[in-house]
């Protein structure tokens, strides 16, 4: 590490060590991006002429239960800032602790969001929390801020505040306090929508606010308007946009995303991409939005950015390179072509493990009178499977008053019915053979909303659950967070299959590992893993058809691949295919 690094603001812009400074940034998750693929990711950045990274923390990633803190592989925090500092790159932070980002939950841990507490607030509960996590995550930063000789050079306090709920100056001085108490002694900021009178409301007097837009025009003005002096800042430019299942693919015109950029550089302004590099909601990390109906988001956040999701320049990238070299210094050196892709065909899944069969194996069974949540499980992503018995035989209403996300039923095995959160569905006519018929309901996490007032998300069965009329009792309930697929028993999968939802798994021979995308053209809805690392979830909804799959996480020789399919498959293979298709 070099010696400190001071930002400081003069008049209208930024001093760096003294002297004058203008963040041209790109935001960019390590924990959506393969550790091996970071210190790529950055060079690109690099090359792009960004002088800093704009880094989220994802407390809930981070801190899965109270107490315990995970920093290791994708989530090695240090590492990552360790690698930006060694490109000679400077980082805008941004702790939280609550980030937004499309993320699950926005960061806030399920077991906090659901526990009752008022969030993003100064609810002393809420404050407590908080203050737990920033006292074990401000020591691992500690090294890393500027003036200890490390790359951040900017600490941002909460997210948008002034777009949500009651304004809360207190909370957001505890915050700001909060960081000068555990050393930061940085530049803080917010950053809030030039919308209405957010700017206001989710700023405080004496810490520079700054600004989020899509269109320049009108909003630096805004934030003039509401910060007479200073540097002006756009710390989320969104030059592109995220997509929800069984929705529009959104992209942003590159021209136009370029000239954009131009009258924030041209304004003399700071600014921030979001995204420069969106990468992938591996796993079930995706949030969700809540705009009157709940939508979850893809498993791609490639965003549309200048750097797509497999790490390839494009040519918004080029286009956006060409503005701010008009008004920096871009490094004179040729841009990397596209990477080398696999590309192999009709790769079959012949052996499968049904998922009910699998259940014992993959999670506790617990017994109760009435449905426990799955954060009363003690889990907060994947799914519940929970069972009791039907009293009868014969047809009859099934309701379900509260669920969250995806209930799919089944009786005595035999698919039944779904119901489906995002459309308001509550009751469906099932029919048992015979008296005392196991119901299956088999209920999918399929992400916490993370903007708005919808946070407190909780998953699983929530109420309880009528056979005409009739509150159904003695349940048993699995949570499969599905973190660790070792212990599965598969068998060669036969002319026929297990109904229902099963694993099946394949395998492929590769000589090089190299990137390339899942696509599952005759599959309807699930997860894929490849070599046990968790790629995320498909559904045949779209837009997104394909799945990237990092080529790190495959290997010379054997991989394997295993798909959960929740529905039904008119396929047994699945393709590895040398071009993403998001819709
Ligand atoms: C806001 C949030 C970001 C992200 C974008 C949309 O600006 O601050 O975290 O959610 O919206 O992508």
């Amino acid at each position: 590490m070099r010696g400190a690094r001071v930002l400081t603001t003069a008049g209208d812009g930024f001093l760096l060590d003294g002297e004058p400074f203008r963040i041209i940034a790109g935001a960019m998750h390590y924990f959506r991006i393969h550790p091996d693929q970071w210190a790529d990711r950055i060079e690109k950045a690099r090359l792009m002429g960004l002088n800093s990274i704009d880094v989220y923390v994802p407390w809930n990633a981070h801190q899965p239960r109270p107490g315990e803190v995970v920093l290791d592989g994708i989530l090695d925090l240090p590492r990552y800032l360790e690698l930006i500092d060694r490109a000679g790159l400077h980082v805008v932070f941004r702790p939280g602790p609550y980030i937004c980002a499309e993320w699950d939950g926005g960061g806030l841990p399920a077991w906090l969001s659901t526990s009752g507490v008022r969030l993003r607030s100064s609810d002393p509960a809420y404050l407590e929390a908080v203050d737990a996590w920033f006292d074990r995550l401000l020591p691992v930063v500690t090294p890393y801020l500027g003036s200890n000789g490390g790359p951040i050079i900017a600490v941002q306090v909460e997210n948008e505040f002034g777009a949500y709920g009651p304004e809360d100056p207190d909370y957001l001085r505890h915050l700001a306090d909060g960081l000068r108490r555990r050393g930061v002694t940085e530049l803080l900021f917010t950053c809030d929508q030039a919308e209405g009178d957010m700017l206001r409301r989710g700023g405080l007097d004496g810490i520079l606010r700054t600004v989020t837009f899509e269109h320049a025009d009108g909003a630096l003005e805004k934030l003039r308007r509401h910060q007479p002096t200073g540097p002006l800042m756009c710390a989320e430019f969104w030059d592109g946009w995220f997509d929800h299942w069984g929705g529009p693919h959104h992209t942003r015109d590159a021209a136009d995303a370029a000239a954009d950029l131009e009258k924030v550089l041209s304004a003399g302004a700071s600014v921030s991409l979001y995204m420069f590099h969106g990468g992938t909601n591996f796993g079930t990390t995706n949030g969700a939005d809540y705009k009157h109906v709940y939508l979850p988001t893809i498993t791609s956040y490639d965003y549309d950015a200048p750097l797509s999701e497999a790490g390839d320049v494009t040519a918004k990238y080029r286009l956006m390179r060409e503005v701010i070299a008009r008004y920096a210094p871009v490094p004179d050196e040729p841009l990397p072509g596209p990477a080398a892709r696999l590309d192999r065909a009709g790769i079959p899944l012949d052996e499968v493990a049904g998922l009910f069969s699998a259940a014992p194996g993959l999670g506790t069974a617990v017994a109760s009178e009435s449905p426990l949540t799955m954060e009363q499980l003690g889990e907060h992503n994947g799914f519940v499977l929970y069972e009791t018995a039907l009293p009868s035989a014969g047809p009859m209403v099934l309701a379900i008053e509260s669920f969250a996300d995806r209930a799919q039923i089944f009786v005595d095995g035999a698919p039944a019915g779904m119901l489906e959160r995002g459309r308001t569905e509550r009751a469906l006519t099932i029919a048992a053979g015979r008296d005392g018929a196991t119901l299956s309901v088999l209920v999918e996490n399929t992400g916490r909303v993370n903007y708005g007032v919808h946070m407190n998300d909780p998953k699983g069965l929530l109420g309880p659950v009528l056979a005409d009329g009739r509150t159904l009792t003695g349940w048993t309930q699995t949570a499969l967070p599905l973190h660790d697929l070792t212990g599965l028993a598969f068998a060669p999968a036969g002319d026929r299959p297990p109904s229902g939802p099963a694993f099946r798994r394949g395998t492929v021979d590769i000589d090089e590992p190299a990137d390339t995308f899942l696509s599952l053209p005759g599959w309807e809805q699930g997860m894929a893993w490849v070599n046990g690392f968790a790629l995320g979830r498909y559904s045949a909804r779209g837009p997104q058809r394909t799945l990237y799959v990092p080529g790190p996480v495959l290997r010379p020789g054997r991989n394997e691949i295993v798909v959960l399919e929740l529905k039904a498959a008119t396929n047994r293979t699945v393709d590895l295919v040398p071009t993403p298709d998001l819709g």
